[in-house]
């Protein structure tokens, strides 16, 4: 319940940053930070994230993913997200991916841009 209501009270701050020039920054930014192990289709380094917003965790039939991000239910929501983007390991123990985005601001940025992601 408390997640819940953390959740709802985010969505405000988070709504106010989504444009079309944060999804711009975001595009740069996982340029720079996402693309060489994320690409239009998976590979052994990372899972491709085409639809991931709103798709299961872990939920691509065409990679192979850690116990820990498989021990995950739910879907990519933008909560979801930005917890696993600012600590992997705190959001899904065991995980294999490292990276994390400490910055809000790129966060939301990056999860805007991962919206478009088709
Ligand atoms: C060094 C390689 C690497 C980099 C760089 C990287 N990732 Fe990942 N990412 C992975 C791997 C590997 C997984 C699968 C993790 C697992 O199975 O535990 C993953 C999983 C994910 C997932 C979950 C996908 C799904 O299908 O559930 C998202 C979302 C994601 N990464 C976003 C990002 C973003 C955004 C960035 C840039 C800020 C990034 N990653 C940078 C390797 C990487």
């Amino acid at each position: 319940m408390k997640t819940v209501l953390a959740a709802v009270l985010a969505l405000p701050a988070m709504l106010a940053l989504s444009s079309p020039a944060a999804a711009a920054e975001g595009e740069r930014l996982f340029n720079l930070q996402c693309k060489s192990c994320h690409g239009a289709k998976s590979t052994p380094m990372g899972p491709a994230l085409g639809g991931v917003f709103g798709a299961d965790i872990a939920g691509r039939t065409d990679f192979n993913y850690s116990a820990g991000l498989k021990a995950k239910d739910g879907t990519w929501t933008a909560q979801a997200l930005d917890s696993y983007l600012a600590k992997p390991m705190a959001f899904a123990p065991g995980t294999r991916m490292m990276v994390a985005v400490p910055a809000a601001t790129s966060r939301a940025e990056i999860i805007d841009y991962l919206k478009t992601l088709k």
